[in-house]
């Protein structure tokens, strides 16, 4: 693996990142319900997306929204949506997109960053746990709101 870097959305990216894949059962965890529902609400002008980039070749996503007037307190800084490519996870792509998102929050002065996240088997869960997020409670459908403290 070269050196990752993290660089806005671009045309050149915004299909490599469309196709990227996943493995087999990890569909199920990639958008639980709550965010469905708060997508409807968020304002563009508060999401924040970075493509990861391994050289040339898109091995990642990852998105957050900042915006301290949201109406649910854990949607106010958010990690929204990560994934990493199939051929790509399991080489430290996921920390780094993440540690680029805590960075962002840090300098946007937040206190802690939240993820949504369904448990269970081939789902994000110990990655999470892995990377700094304790569980902190459940949404009204029953998915773990975990948090960060920066
Ligand atoms: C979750 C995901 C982003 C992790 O990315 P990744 O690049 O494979 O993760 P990393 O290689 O950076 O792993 C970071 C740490 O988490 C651990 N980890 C990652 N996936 C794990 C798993 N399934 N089980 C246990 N530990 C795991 C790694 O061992 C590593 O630990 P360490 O650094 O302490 O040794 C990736 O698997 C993915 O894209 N999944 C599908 C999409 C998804 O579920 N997204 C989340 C909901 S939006």
């Amino acid at each position: 693996m070269g050196e990752l870097r993290l660089e806005e959305l671009s045309a050149s990216t915004i299909v490599a990142v469309n196709n990227m894949s996943l493995k087999p059962g990890q569909e199920e965890f990639l958008s639980p319900v709550s965010y469905g529902i708060a997508a409807t609400v968020v304002n563009p002008q508060t999401s924040w997306q970075r493509v990861v980039l391994d050289g040339d070749d898109v091995v990642g996503f990852i998105s957050g929204n900042f915006d301290p007037d949201f109406p649910q307190e854990h949607f106010r800084s958010v990690l929204w949506r990560i994934n990493v490519d199939a051929d790509d996870q399991g080489r430290g792509v996921g920390r780094f997109a993440v540690e680029g998102l805590l960075g962002e929050a840090r300098e946007r002065g937040m206190s802690h960053v939240n993820v949504i996240y369904e448990a269970g088997e081939g789902g994000p869960q110990a990655f999470f746990h892995r990377v700094g997020f304790e569980p902190v409670g459940e949404t009204e459908y029953g998915e773990v709101i975990a948090e960060t403290r920066l």
